[in-house]
Parts: C-alpha cells; sequence; structure tokens
C-alpha cells in the first residue's frame, strides 16, 4: 500500500467522523424531540396531578418533585397511572360526564407520556426546561378566607407512631344557638396533622334523621389539595341551631406520634339572609338487603331514589365499604328515558367527592329516580377483603358492607327549571361554534 493510500485512507476516516460529527446530534436532536423528557413533559404532569401527596412530609410515601427522587419509582409510576391507580380519581372515563372541580386526573396524552418516558429509559432532559417548582398549598391558611365560626373534632386525636389505619367518626357540639345559612365551608387538618389524615368528611346533624345516618347531611369533604367550598351567590347549607358536627376521618400512622386537630370553618350568609338555592345532600339508592357470597367477584345490587322537585345535581360521592367494587349513577326520567350519570371504580382506601363543574351538573325533572347500581367483590382478588370464604351482608363495620350513594343537589321552581336548561342549550350552541 503506497503511502498515498493510507493518507486517502486516513483522510476518508476524517470525512467520515466529520460526517458522524455532522450528522449524530441532528440525529440525536431528533430522537430529543419526540422522546419525552424529564424536565420537558414529565415533571410538569407531576407538578399538576401528583405533588400536593407526593413531597416530603405529606400523605404519600415518596417524593416526586425532583429528576433524583422520581427516577427510581419510574417503573411503579408507569403502572400506576397506566392501571389509572394514581392520582386517585376513580370516575369512568368512558361513560357520561367529565366535568369536574377539582379533577387532577390524566388524560391519555399525559399517561401515554409518562409511558414512552419510561420506556426510553427515563431520560432527564435538559435542565433549562425545568419548570419553576409549584407553591404548595399553605395548610395553616384557610382557603375560603377567614371563617365566622370554627368548630374542632371534639379534643386532639392522637396518631401513634405505628398502628392501623383507623377509620371512624367524630362528634362536636357545632355551638351554634341559631340557625345560620352556610356560604362557604372547608374542613381542614393542621399544618402539623395533614401527612395521618388522608380524608375527612364532615356533616351535620341538623334532624333525628340525620342522627340515624352514619355521617348526618354532607357538609364538605377534605382532600388534599382541595380548597374548600365557596358556593355560588344565593347557594347555601343550613346549620340548624343546637346541630352537631360529625367527622368521618381516616387517619393513617407515619412512624411519628402526631396530635390532629381537623376542624371545619364556616362562612355565614347574613342573619335573615336566606339563600334561594337550598343545597341538599342525601344518602340515595340505599340498599339494605345485600347478598354478597363468599368467593364472588362480580355481585350487583340496586337502589332507586325519587326526586320529589326539579334537580341540579352538584355532586356523586359513592359510598361502599372494603368489598366495594364500583358504583354508576342512572338517572331514570319521567317519560321512562335513562341516562347514565357517571360510573366509578371503588377503592376503599380513597373516598372521593365527585363535584360536578358549575353548568354540567345533570338537570332532572321532579318525578325522576336516581338509580343506584353497586358492584362487590368478595374474592380473594380484592386487597380489602378480610376473608373470601365468609358471606357478606349489610352492616355498619367496614367488614359488613353498604351500597349507596352520596348526592348533592338543588331544587329548582318549574320557572328556575326551565331557565337553567335553556341556558345550558345556549352553552352547548356557543361550544359547537
Ligand atoms: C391525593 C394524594 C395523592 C395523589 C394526588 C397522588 N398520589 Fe400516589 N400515592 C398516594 C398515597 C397515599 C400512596 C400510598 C399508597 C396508598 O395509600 O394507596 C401513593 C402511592 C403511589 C405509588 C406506589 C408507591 C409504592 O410504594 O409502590 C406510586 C408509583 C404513585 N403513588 C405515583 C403517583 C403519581 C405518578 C401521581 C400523579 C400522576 C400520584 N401518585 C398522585 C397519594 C397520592
Amino acid at each position: 500500500m503506497s503511502c498515498t493510500c493510507v493518507r486517502r485512507l486516513a483522510l476518508t476516516a476524517v470525512a467520515l467522523s466529520a460526517l458522524a460529527a455532522i450528522a449524530a446530534p441532528s440525529i440525536a436532536a431528533a430522537q430529543d424531540a419526540a422522546t419525552p423528557t424529564f424536565t420537558r413533559d414529565v415533571a410538569p404532569i407531576l407538578q399538576r396531578s401528583c405533588q400536593m401527596c407526593h413531597r416530603t412530609g405529606s400523605i404519600a410515601p415518596m417524593s416526586l418533585l425532583t429528576y433524583e427522587e422520581t427516577r427510581p419509582w419510574a417503573r411503579a409510576i408507569r403502572e400506576n397511572v397506566t392501571e389509572r391507580i394514581m392520582p386517585p380519581w376513580y370516575i369512568d372515563k368512558n361513560i357520561g360526564i367529565q366535568e369536574f372541580k377539582e379533577d387532577k386526573s390524566l388524560s391519555d396524552e399525559e399517561i401515554a407520556t409518562i409511558a414512552e418516558w419510561v420506556d426510553n429509559g427515563a431520560p432527564r432532559g435538559n435542565p433549562a426546561d425545568m419548570p419553576p417548582p409549584v407553591e404548595f398549598q399553605r395548610m395553616n391558611e384557610w382557603h375560603i378566607g377567614t371563617p365566622d365560626w370554627i368548630v374542632e373534632i371534639p379534643e386532639p386525636f392522637v396518631v401513634a407512631a405505628e398502628a392501623p389505619d383507623w377509620w371512624g367518626n367524630l362528634e362536636s357540639d357545632s355551638g351554634l344557638t341559631e340557625d345560620r345559612w352556610v356560604k362557604a365551608v372547608e374542613t381542614k387538618p393542621t399544618a402539623e396533622s395533614f401527612p395521618v389524615v388522608h380524608h375527612a368528611v364532615t356533616g351535620v346533624v341538623n334532624s333525628d334523621e340525620d342522627e340515624d345516618s352514619l355521617l348526618g347531611s354532607f357538609l364538605n369533604e377534605y382532600a388534599l389539595g382541595k380548597n374548600g367550598d365557596i358556593f355560588p351567590d344565593g347557594h347555601g347549607r343550613l346549620i340548624k341551631a343546637g346541630a352537631k358536627i360529625r367527622f368521618n376521618m381516616h387517619y393513617h400512622s407515619i412512624g411519628r406520634e402526631i396530635v390532629d386537630r381537623t376542624a371545619v370553618g364556616l362562612q355565614f350568609y347574613p342573619r335573615g339572609v336566606e339563600p334561594q338555592h337550598k343545597l341538599i345532600s342525601a344518602h340515595v339508592g340505599d340498599n339494605e338487603d345485600l347478598d354478597i357470597p363468599a368467593g364472588e367477584s362480580n355481585v350487583r345490587h340496586d337502589g332507586y331514589f325519587l326526586l320529589e322537585e326539579n334537580a341540579h345535581i352538584t355532586a356523586f360521592q359513592p359510598h361502599l365499604h372494603n368489598l366495594g367494587k364500583r358504583q354508576c349513577l342512572e338517572a331514570i326520567l319521567p317519560d321512562n328515558s335513562k341516562q347514565m350519570l357517571n360510573c366509578a371504580d371503588w377503592d376503599f382506601g380513597w373516598h372521593i367527592v365527585y363535584n360536578y363543574a358549575d353548568g354540567a351538573g345533570p338537570l332532572l325533572p321532579k318525578g325522576s329516580f336516581l338509580h343506584v347500581i353497586s358492584w362487590h367483590d368478595n374474592s380473594d382478588a380484592n386487597r380489602w377483603n378480610d376473608d373470601p370464604r365468609n358471606w357478606a351482608g349489610f352492616g355498619q363495620r367496614s367488614s359488613d358492607d353498604m351500597s349507596f350513594a352520596w348526592v348533592s343537589w338543588y331544587e329548582l321552581d318549574d320557572v328556575a327549571f326551565k331557565a337553567e336548561l335553556a341556558a345550558r342549550e345556549v352553552a352547548a350552541t356557543a361550544g359547537n361554534d
């Protein structure tokens, strides 16, 4: 081989590597643009839907604020989001109404982004793409503004460093000596105790009927990331003189002793002002005749509730116990036509109130029935099942079961009902344009 040859080869090698130097980054860049990265694509999703729970000192087992914290969990995150276990939001996306307040659930695109990110080795991406950190709720502040009235749980509740989860009711006197209409309500643990409070649902005991029901009349639900309820003008809930407040709590130990003082804060309409729309919350479709054979995974029960007035439904909360699997809420209209309003899977660990977005809650004429369809799973596939060899029926213990929905609504006279229906139609046509 002549020396020119070597030179030529060397030149070729230089040329090739020069080519590679040009080509390689552009291929990589093309890949980069397509492959989701943590900083650009995943972090914004975690900020919106995960971090209120997944950060140090909050209720979830690990923090998902930074790349370093998130990377080791990539596989588990992929599994939990594709199975729609996380974030906890169990509304069936393929059936019924989909517009809710405080909906942190992921879209199909967001889930695909996370899956693709994990499948491509969960790359960090360009640090400059990282969005600024979000500011979290301050747990020592009321989001509804300074309450006019605060009712705490009857005495501080000590959550031991290590203990099984605790579910139960605590009851306090409201201290109210006159009837008051509530304009805004918020249930809240303290800045110290929120990591042990998985949920807190409050109810009012205004009457004997409330006394007999488990919670009383539904008042408000606390879940991390929620801001309390400020009712639109003209809407309110009644708390009567001498009423009691019930707190339905789920405490979860976190390895050190924590003392809780969950409280409900209330703002009132001025004395003498009675809002036009009175919010009602009630058990709907109770079925106390449950027959759940041992080992069966898909046992259905039905219950019905007659709406005696025109109703604007504002919230749906399934209520089942350990064996619960799924619940659907259907409307049967006076002309016998049916509308499936919503279905939600059930996980006993999470009690979620699904609040319809303004303008999305079902409008049902008087004489409609709410039809509640519940399924229970008494097989060993249900992780909450103590013993799949046991028959289960209705009862108050969580090993017994239940089947009803909490539904909130306000009543409308015929004129107001027609007006709301008409407004819906206008909004729908505007949307179509
Ligand atoms: C409302 C609070 C909350 C939100 C929002 C939330 N998580 Fe969780 N997450 C939890 C809790 C609490 C657990 C512990 C398991 C349980 O109690 O169900 C958990 C468990 C997990 C696990 C399983 C951890 C393990 O030990 O295997 C993963 C993964 C996860 N979450 C990811 C996410 C992702 C990703 C998001 C957002 C898309 C998210 N979570 C949103 C509270 C939350």
